[in-house]
């Protein structure tokens, strides 16, 4: 069987990544001008981190210097620092001798090295201890782990280029206090220079604007969506080179996918899986592909909607079906919501869970963050309230945009 063209875990690289070229070049040229600093933010699943990994690569490759820390996992800020120490040895390490005993010989007490097995390195780890101390303490050593690395580039006459992927989650361990107090690290610095880059658009608007930490610091640099026409005609392009014809289809996967590269290259592997067979793939088989994509995640999605209050379930299904105006009488009635402030709340609740996004766009505007919960909303959980829809429904443009939504009265289309 032909091996899929499209690859959707972890960090994509090599043929399976396009595009890009214009954020690449941003990048790079932030991670290689000395203490530069510049914020990439977007909403997750666009490609961020795979175009942040193929920047710095490229930019070592070009005897420049850069590394990428990811913070998204870290549970304490001494996490923090084994991610940022860790990432530089590894990075760094190819290139210079001795990264790693000379960031421990710089941080002395702090950090030790540990071997680690699978790469070989030696890693500077900071001690377990640290996890358990005060905010404080931890907040220090942080200091001092990026002073380090900062005096690291001059003593050997290089600019380190640092990303902290996913660097607003720093904002777990202390609030705003943790912002202020990276903003302050960061802005000491003349060798390093610092690209931050997250998934939280509501958060990340908010921590620059006027008053907050990174207010007037950062240039920015939002990372939207592959182009649509092009997106679609490399799909094409890559079905018929691994021997599938491709006439339509990919501009079907884009439309019922959304805006987000991840999806989209889902529901193009899926359906390349399907057509391989018959080697053809036909507008249709991205619908088909896009409901394999929902049954997919039957089990979780199930889970949360129990976890749903029954007020939050049908904002879910009104937003589903009627996408904005879910303030209007109409909405309200049909869905049986409950007064304007109780649906503003359940809105936020579920963006809070990171279900929904909300993008200020002339007033609030709401929506799912992933298409197949959209879908599997449409094709599970409206029958309950008598409306029939296809599973790859999606709210027509003009009725998001004005307040009254145009509700459709049946199922009009065939279910797929
Ligand atoms: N430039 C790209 N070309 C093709 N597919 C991509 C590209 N960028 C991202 N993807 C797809 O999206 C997935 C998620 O990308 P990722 O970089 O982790 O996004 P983010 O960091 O924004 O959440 C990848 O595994 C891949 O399937
Ligand atoms: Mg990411």
């Amino acid at each position: 069987m032909a091996e899929n063209p499209f690859r959707i875990h972890g960090l994509v690289t090599g043929e399976f990544f396009t595009d890009r070229t214009a954020e690449l070049t941003r990048i790079r040229d932030a991670l290689r001008r000395p203490a530069s600093k510049l914020l990439v933010y977007g909403y997750r699943r666009m490609g961020k981190s795979s175009a942040l990994a193929l920047a710095a690569d490229q930019v070592n490759r070009q005897r420049g210097h850069a590394f990428v820390a990811d913070l998204s996992t870290a549970s304490t800020v001494a996490d923090v620092s084994n991610r940022i120490l860790q990432g530089a040895a590894a990075a760094l390490g190819k290139r210079w001798k001795n990264v790693a005993a000379d960031l421990a010989a710089r941080l002395q007490a702090t950090v030790s090295l540990t071997h680690d097995r699978a790469s070989g390195l030696l890693l500077p780890t900071v001690s377990l201890q640290l996890r358990r101390a005060d905010l404080e303490d931890q907040r220090a050593t942080l200091g001092s782990v990026l002073d380090a690395v900062n005096d690291l580039a001059r003593d050997r006459g290089a600019t380190i280029g640092l990303v902290l992927d996913e660097f607003q989650d720093i904002a777990r361990f202390g609030g705003e206090d943790a912002e202020w107090h990276l903003r302050g690290i960061i802005q000491r610095h003349d060798h390093v220079s610092y690209v931050l880059a997250g998934s939280k658009p509501h958060l990340i608007r908010r921590m620059i604007e006027p008053g907050r930490a990174f207010y007037d610091m950062l240039d920015v640099l939002y990372f939207g969506p592959i182009d649509p026409t092009y997106f679609a005609s490399w799909i094409e392009q890559r079905m018929r080179g691994a021997g599938v014809a491709a006439d339509g289809v990919g501009a079907r996967i884009i439309e019922i996918a959304g805006a987000r590269t991840r999806d989209i290259t889902q529901v193009a592997r899926t359906c390349f899986d399907r057509a391989v067979a018959s080697g053809k793939a036909e507008p249709r088989d991205a619908d088909l592909a896009f409901a394999d994509g929902v049954a997919e995640r039957d089990d979780a999605f199930a889970d949360f909607w129990q976890q749903l209050t029954p007020h939050q379930q049908n904002v879910l299904r009104a937003l589903a079906v009627a996408g904005e105006g879910l303030t209007s009488a109409e909405t309200s009635a049909r869905f049986g919501l409950a007064s304007s402030s109780a649906v503003s709340q359940a809105l936020a609740a579920l963006v809070d869970a990171g279900r929904l996004v909300r993008e200020e766009r002339g007033g609030a505007r709401y929506e799912f963050d992933s298409p197949f919960l959209r879908g599997w909303v449409v094709s599970r959980a409206l029958l309950d309230i008598g409306i029939a829809l296809p599973v790859t429904y999606r709210v027509p443009a003009a009725a998001v945009v004005g307040t009254a939504a145009a509700l459709p009265r049946q199922a009009t289309e065939a279910s797929v």
